[in-house]
């Protein structure tokens, strides 16, 4: 198993790994998935293995300060060998940065096995200049 850059030819792979799941917004538009994985900022890296997509992750960074993780998931049999660390090493390594944050509702054991603080996390939807509702 390798972790590599995003290219075109992942992409595949890595709208399966997001079907399965459940998540649709890269299964609904493969040519944005494409856009946001190679967009400014954005550092994607791909954990293979041959020429199967076994993992991926994505991350926005400013380079030298704070990182944001935005998505990584491993392929279901190839979970705790460590793959899930590889691709934060890599893709960490890759974008610069001191500390990464995130937000999940499903990976708590995977983020608490490792070197944290754990604060309070809040998804925002526009517009912002009015009194909100709870979205999905
Ligand atoms: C979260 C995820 C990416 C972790 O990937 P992974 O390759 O299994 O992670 P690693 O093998 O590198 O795990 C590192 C450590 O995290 C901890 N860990 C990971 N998954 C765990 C689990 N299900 N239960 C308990 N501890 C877990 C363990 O301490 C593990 O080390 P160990 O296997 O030596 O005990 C993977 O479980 C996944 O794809 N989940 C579904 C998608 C998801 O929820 N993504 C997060 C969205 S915010």
């Amino acid at each position: 198993v390798e972790v590599v850059d995003y290219e075109r030819r992942h992409l595949e792979g890595i709208v399966a790994l997001c079907r399965e799941e459940g998540w649709p917004s890269f299964p609904e538009d493969r040519l944005r998935a494409d856009r946001v994985l190679r967009a400014p900022g954005v550092t994607s890296v791909v954990a293979v293995e041959g020429e199967a997509v076994i993992g991926f992750a994505y991350l926005q960074s400013d380079g030298e300060i704070q990182a944001h993780l935005s998505n990584i998931v491993v392929a279901r049999r190839h979970r705790r060998t460590g793959i899930g660390r590889a691709l934060l090493q890599v893709g960490f390594e890759r974008a610069g940065g001191r500390r990464l944050d995130l937000i999940t509702d499903s990976a708590h054991s995977f983020y608490e096995a490792l070197d944290h603080r754990r604060l309070a996390g809040y998804r925002l939807y526009p517009p912002f200049d009015e009194p909100g509702r709870t979205q999905p």
